[in-house]
């Protein structure tokens, strides 16, 4: 996916530069000048930031991604642009961040999870009301699959299903708020449910689909960085999907978010990871149910909903 968020150039072009290499050896000429240093303060900031640990082969993506700002913002060198950053610029520090993340979602992405998802519901529709989060929900490729799914179970809209859909990059919530996708993103739903729960452009929209209201009302989107000490939610939700966001993190990272996690789900409450995903060394936290789905291991169901009388 393409990473462009927009900001007026003020300077000129910058001249060519030299990158240096790991080893401090000048490499290909490149526009901006890129050194070891440079390298190692983006990855303190997106680290603090976001969470995300980059290692060192993903040096030519960072270096390319964030060139990109340096011409939007004007600025002629990686040490002034991080030198913005650490001042605290807010405005750049959400595009730096939006321009680090990586996106890459689809429809119905592990289709295994939306039959278990399916199955983890349908003894709760008599129950009243459910509630699901989808941490990282991207384009919104993943929320709408999980409404989908929601739909097809109870035979129509509910209007007592909710869906958090959250991220921490704006750009892609936008685009998820939107619910426009083009059609080659579509192909894979079956011609039926395309036909249930979007609708077909034309003229200008030619070639793309739109999520039909309905379904988008059962949505709400947030921006919610997962490494924050705090959420705005209380829950509990029946599910939460925190599918391929967690790979970015360290371990020890990956175990705060998922001690977060636990008070969050209800007590019979799952948890869906990943195809390389795996939380074994949070054993404390969470035990496998299934292929990649979580639910509470017992001392943390213990803990977390004891004092609520769950
Ligand atoms: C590879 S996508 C996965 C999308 C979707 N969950 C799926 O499995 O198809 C990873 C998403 O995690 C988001 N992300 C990265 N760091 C995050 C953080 N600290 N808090 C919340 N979301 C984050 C990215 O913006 C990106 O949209």
């Amino acid at each position: 996916m393409h990473k462009t968020t927009a900001r007026s150039p003020v300077n000129s072009q910058p001249q060519q530069a030299t990158v240096v290499s790991a080893s401090g050896v000048a490499g290909d000429d490149r526009e901006f000048l890129f050194t070891d240093q440079d390298f190692e303060r983006i990855r303190k900031l997106i680290y603090e930031r976001a969470g995300i640990s980059l290692s060192p082969i993903k040096r030519d993506m960072v270096y390319s991604r964030v060139a990109r700002r340096l011409r939007a913002t004007g600025l002629r060198s990686f040490t002034a642009y991080l030198s913005l950053l650490e001042q605290g610029d807010p405005v750049e520090m959400e595009a730096f961040t939006n321009s680090l993340t990586t996106n890459l979602t689809s429809f119905f992405r592990e289709e295994h999870h939306f039959p278990m998802l399916k199955e983890h519901l349908r003894p709760r529709m008599k129950k009243g009301a459910v509630t699901i989060w989808c941490s990282a929900s991207s384009t919104g490729e993943e929320p709408y699959s999980i409404a989908m799914t929601v739909a097809e179970l109870y035979g129509g809209i509910p209007n007592n299903v909710k869906i958090l859909a959250s991220d921490l990059d704006t750009n892609v919530l936008d685009k998820a708020r939107q619910g426009v996708y083009p059609l080659d993103r579509v192909s894979k739903i079956p011609e039926d449910m395309l036909r249930k729960y979007f609708m077909r452009g034309s003229g200008a929209q030619d070639g793309f689909v739109r999520v039909r209201p309905e379904l988008q009302a059962m949505l709400s989107f947030r921006q919610i960085n997962l490494l924050d000490t705090s959420w705005p939610m209380r829950g509990p939700f029946d599910a939460i999907f925190c599918r391929n966001v967690m790979i970015y993190f360290d371990k020890p990272t990956q175990h705060g978010i998922l001690e977060k996690f636990v008070p969050l789900l209800t007590e019979d409450g799952v948890l869906f990871a990943g195809h390389s995903e795996s939380f074994h060394h949070a054993a404390d936290l969470f035990k496998l149910r299934n292929k990649t789905v979580y639910e509470l291991a017992e001392p943390a169901k213990k803990r977390a909903h004891r004092s609520e009388g769950r």
